[in-house]
């Protein structure tokens, strides 16, 4: 376990990891636990006032350490889906494969460093691969933030990083066809839910409530999902949570046809959507996932550039950006954020 010091903000030095949230005037999370501290935010808290923020007592050799163990196994993790999804076209899990995963997630803490790693370029061809170790750890995340405890924290995990596991018997030139899919396409492509049921049937170790989510991932509250249409009440909780993340993690996702959106543009669509999606747990995913963002550049559309101060309860992509001194409430603007730029020593490592 690490110690935590309390440090006077001219103390501080970049390089340091904060051990408590840090909050700004409005009482919004300006900093949060885990995230390094570079001269640029050291800045920011003289300007802001603060006067003390309590960091973890560790050496610069102690962080990068942490950092490329971070890096280590979630690359680690890559290469046991990537087993696992071959395993998986001849109807076999290695569960010992999917436990390693599962360990090395389990012990990430849920700090900044997380979500930055999760918003990094990645290959296109490594698509499959990364999207299940993201939607994996989001679920897990998910939970957290949700109260759960420990075991059915693992429950969303294990569920998140085979949720397109059936994707395994699609044939490759649908998988990564480039463009749009043909109505028959499309059909064919919709059964991997129900191939992903059939094959962690194989393992016993999985549950059957692990294997519903897998089934369900893309059934939307609506009734217009797949396979079977169900609507919210016959959609099991940690099938509407994958819906949410997998989303997420699709959208915000650097995919060779399509690019990616900005998080504040995916939260947009979340609220613009209100059909699809179960309200109550898309507020909860993305008010914890918008603090994240407090304190960071961000462009608008209109090209002026701020940073988010505040994120609205009630309009979480209309957050308050502070440009030049003066506060702008998106929420009256007819302006949006089209990109946010992370500034995460963890970039480096890539
Ligand atoms: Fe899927």
């Amino acid at each position: 376990m690490l110690k935590v010091r309390k440090v006077f903000v001219d103390e501080l030095e970049p390089g340091m990891r904060v051990a408590r949230e840090i909050e700004n005037q409005f009482g919004a999370i300006l900093v949060n636990d885990g995230m390094i501290l570079d001269e640029n935010l050291i800045e920011k808290l003289k300007r802001l006032g603060i006067s003390t923020v309590e960091i973890f007592n560790e050496s610069d050799k102690d962080l990068d350490e942490n950092r490329y163990k971070f890096k280590e196994q979630y690359q680690e993790s890559i290469g046991n889906v990537k087993e696992i999804i071959h395993d998986a076209r001849n109807d076999y899990i290695n569960f010992s494969n999917l436990k390693r995963i599962a360990d090395n997630s389990l012990k990430m803490d849920t700090n900044r460093d997380i979500i930055t790693m999760l918003s990094i370029v990645r290959g296109a061809d490594e698509y499959t691969y990364s999207h299940s170790v993201n939607v994996g750890i989001l679920a897990m995340i998910f939970g957290r933030w949700a109260g759960l405890d420990y075991k059915g924290i693992k429950q969303l995990l294990y569920a998140g990083m085979l949720h397109d596991i059936g994707k395994a018997k699609i044939p490759d030139e649908i998988l990564n066809k480039k463009g749009s899919l043909t109505e028959e396409e499309y059909n064919i492509m919709k059964m991997h839910s129900l191939y992903g049921y059939e094959i962690t049937k194989s393992c016993k170790l999985i549950s059957e409530k692990v294997r519903r989510a897998v089934l369900l991932h893309h059934e939307r509250n609506d009734g217009s999902g797949y396979p079977f249409g169900f609507r919210k009440d016959k959609i099991p909780f940690m099938a509407r949570v994958l819906a949410i993340v997998d989303t997420y993690d699709a959208m915000t996702s650097d995919r060779v046809y399509r690019g990616h959106r900005p998080p504040f543009d995916v939260f947009r669509l979340f609220e613009e959507d209100l059909q699809s999606y179960d309200i109550l747990l898309t507020r909860m995913f993305m008010t914890n996932m918008a603090q994240y963002y407090i304190g960071e550049v961000v462009e608008l559309t209109d090209g002026q550039k701020g940073e988010i101060v505040f994120i609205n309860p009630s309009y979480i992509s209309k957050p308050i950006v502070k440009i030049n001194g003066e506060y702008l409430n998106l929420v009256n603007e007819d302006l949006a954020i089209k990109e946010v730029y992370l500034k995460s020593p963890i970039d480096e490592l890539y």
